[in-house]
């Protein structure tokens, strides 16, 4: 599985799924969430209600992941995952990693060759930039390492040259999980 930076907006980025920085409810929001469901389409949102009146009654929990049609968007797929919002005295990493490798498990459930991400939880939920691209690229290298399914390509697509310099960065550190660098 590769990992490549696409910076720009996820709304225009190519592959089989885009995966949403979403909110526990699903119905909506502003950042990423607001420009997929804008460029996305009704039938996004649509999907996204009925999951709430079957099996997400109430919501997604931070740190799990669930698809949807992407609608208009050039991908396959949306994949939903809710970002934990960050707070100074609590350590939140494990639910912020949860999101790649849940959101990484749904998209090879589907049998997705490629999946963008945007930088989760480093937006409204406050998570420092650096960290959120550390946390992102790690545990996207930890579940190329245990293998990952139908998923061959991973795209960051960080949003301003701010998040473009963390994600650059962060795929320029060494991997510390031993697997081969990406090409
Ligand atoms: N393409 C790529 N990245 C984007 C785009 C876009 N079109 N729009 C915003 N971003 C970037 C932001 O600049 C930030 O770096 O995505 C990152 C995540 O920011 P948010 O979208 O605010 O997501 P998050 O911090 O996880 O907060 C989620 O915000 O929009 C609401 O409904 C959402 O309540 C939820 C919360």
């Amino acid at each position: 599985m590769e990992l490549l930076i696409a910076p720009g907006d996820i709304t225009a980025t190519t592959a089989d799924v885009v995966v949403n920085a979403a909110n526990s409810t699903l119905l909506g929001g502003g950042g990423v969430d607001g420009a997929i469901h804008r460029r996305g389409g009704p039938e996004i949102l649509a999907e996204c209600r009925r999951l709430r009146e079957t099996e997400l009654p109430d919501g997604l929990p931070a740190g799990q992941a669930v698809a949807t049609t992407a609608g208009r968007l050039p991908a396959r797929w949306v994949v939903h995952t809710v970002g934990p919002v960050w707070a100074k005295t609590i350590d939140k990493s494990a639910t912020l990693a949860s999101c790649y490798r849940e959101s990484l498990r749904v998209a090879a459930e589907l049998g997705a060759r490629s999946v963008a991400f945007p930088a989760i939880s480093a937006g409204v939920y406050g998570w420092p930039m650096d960290d959120a691209a550390r946390i992102a690229v790690t545990t996207c290298r930890e579940v190329a390492a245990q293998g990952a399914g139908s998923v061959e390509r991973v795209l960051f697509v960080p949003f301003g040259e701010r998040a473009e310099a963390a994600f650059r960065a962060a795929l320029d550190a060494p991997d510390a999980t031993g697997a081969p660098a990406e090409t």
